[in-house]
């Protein structure tokens, strides 16, 4: 499935030569592990779906996610010169044209969740509404916002949480959610669940990585966030407890893929694979 993903990435995104379209390239077509693409096409088979209908609104969200590491990598955010194992793209293109590479990744998601012809209009608008309400401010943004408001702050549990719920778990549940859309199912609590869990999970791993790994291991900067000031689960709880509190979390996320529908053996594996990643 992710070399029909990158094959479709290439495909939808314009091989035009002027610079805006050559940075969002740059970005878009770097190695990234695509979990959110791939979690959206698994979904959609736990659901009874041809995982292929929604092959381009998981290529719309992975573009989603790709411009937020974009602008999440400018000075004036993370200031990170490294990211999928090449210089950040303000690094080659300036932070001006980052800035707009970002703007467009995130705009032209909209035209091609609006152009997919696999999907009825139906189903189409409640993905596009789905996708813009977990990636805006109730969501991404919304984290990233207490994120950037945090740095060098110590704060509380309730606001870590509520920031990783936002900059992470708002967009893998987008990706269960339009997944279950595609199949024709409302997406159950159960699943918006397990997407906010995963997304505890992701970004308390992500905080250990920045702690504990290294920068080739990883392909992005590790050691960042002490050097920022970043409020992060490890900054919060430590090492040790947030390696417990991610065990809590794989436990949870564990009873809770076996309540999926009998055709959910991939998306329960691709989670087990996205809870035992290295990097
Ligand atoms: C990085 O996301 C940002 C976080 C939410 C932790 P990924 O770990 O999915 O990054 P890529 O897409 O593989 O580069
Ligand atoms: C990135 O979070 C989250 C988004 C871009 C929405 P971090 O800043 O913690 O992740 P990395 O370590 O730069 O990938
Ligand atoms: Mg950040
Ligand atoms: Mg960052």
């Amino acid at each position: 499935m992710i070399e029909k993903i990158e094959a479709r990435l290439r495909e939808l995104i314009p091989s035009r030569d002027e610079t805006i379209f050559e940075a969002a390239r740059y970005s878009l077509l770097s190695p990234g592990k695509r979990i959110r693409p791939l979690l959206t096409l698994a979904t959609a088979a736990t659901f009874g779906a041809d995982p292929l209908v929604v092959l381009d609104p998981a290529c719309a969200i992975e573009m989603i996610h790709t411009y937020s590491l974009i602008h999440d990598d400018l000075p004036c955010m993370d200031n990170d010169d490294l990211r999928r194992g090449k210089p950040t793209l303000h690094k080659i293109y300036g932070d001006a044209m980052a800035l707009l590479a970002g703007d467009y990744l995130l705009t032209f998601a909209f035209e091609v969740l609006a152009n997919t012809s696999s999907l009825g209009w139906e189903q189409k608008l409640q993905i596009i509404k789905t996708v813009a309400i977990r990636a805006g401010a109730p969501g991404m943004i919304g984290g990233q916002a207490i994120d950037l408001e945090s740095e060098g702050k110590e704060i509380d549990e309730e606001t870590l949480l509520q920031m990783h719920c936002g900059k992470t778990s708002a967009l893998l549940t987008a990706c269960l959610e339009c997944g279950s859309l595609a199949a024709g199912y409302p997406p159950t609590p159960l699943l918006q669940s397990i997407g906010l869990e995963l997304g505890l999970a992701y970004q308390f791993q992500d905080d250990l990585f920045n702690a504990t790994s290294t920068t080739a291991l990883l392909g992005k900067p590790a050691g960042s966030d002490v050097a920022k000031r970043k409020a992060t689960a490890v900054s919060l709880f430590g090492i040790s407890a947030t390696e417990e509190k991610l065990q809590v979390l794989r436990r949870s996320l564990c009873k809770k893929w076996e309540q999926l529908p009998k055709n959910g053996s991939e998306l329960a594996a691709l989670i087990q694979f996205i809870l035992q990643r290295k990097s």
